[in-house]
């Protein structure tokens, strides 16, 4: 499906000097403050293009109250989709690993709506329209009051700008933007509060360029 070999990219996160580790860092902490802020309810997480999960399942991995997450992971890359599903195997957690297409709006059937949406590792990866496509999409994954967090890279032309506007015309507030100076990378947290907005079928928002 794609042309990139996206086990191996996930090398980077242990490299010094990859921005990788330290954008982890920031999609964690916002995972466990929406944890935090919602404790002790329930919360269901959807993770499009899920990799190999460590963002949600290394912030549960740490957490007393993981019992009260549930989760689709949808990840395409078979290697990856098995290493999410044996870290998950570990935790009280009810995590579901979907191998499977995430631009696919039928994949997410069941499972919606979300409260915490993690649209992480895909802006940088697709086209400006398949951006907006997606992002006008969003609503239909997220339940009122949801919190989506997503990356970018700020490299030239910076996309972020429009990617901020997006979301506010979908509906969004925009709760946090993290950009570092000394990096390119950002991580945007965007809370849902517009109106309920039910899944489309046979809608695909999405391709990998790379
Ligand atoms: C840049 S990585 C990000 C992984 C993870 N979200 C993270 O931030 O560490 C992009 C991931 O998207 C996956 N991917 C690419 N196209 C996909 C698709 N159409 N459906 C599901 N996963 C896809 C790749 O296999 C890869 O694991």
């Amino acid at each position: 499906m794609t042309s990139t070999d996206w086990a191996q990219w996930h090398d980077a996160y242990s490299r010094p000097g990859s921005g990788l580790d330290a954008r982890l860092d920031a999609v964690r902490a916002r995972i466990s403050r929406h944890l935090d802020e919602t404790a002790p309810n329930p919360v269901h997480v959807i993770s499009a293009c899920a990799g190999d999960g460590r963002d949600l399942l290394g912030v549960l991995a740490t957490r007393s109250d993981a019992d009260r997450v549930t989760a689709l992971l949808v990840e395409y890359d078979a290697r990856l989709a098995s290493r999410a599903e044996v870290a998950a195997s570990t935790l009280s957690a009810h995590i579901e690993v979907r191998q499977a297409d995430a631009a696919d709006s039928n994949v997410y059937a069941g499972s919606v709506p979300a409260d915490l949406v993690l649209l992480c590792g895909i802006f940088g990866n697709i086209s400006d329209d398949d951006v907006r496509r997606t992002i006008e999409a969003a609503p239909q994954l997220c339940a009122p009051g949801a919190e989506v967090v997503w990356t970018r890279h700020r490299n030239e032309p910076d996309l972020t700008p429009a990617i901020r506007g997006w979301f506010a015309g979908a509906g969004f507030d925009e709760v946090a933007f993290i950009s570092p100076d000394e990096d390119v990378w950002s991580v945007g947290v965007h809370r849902f509060v517009g109106p309920p907005a039910p899944l489309q079928p046979e809608r695909h928002w999405f391709t990998f360029f790379r």
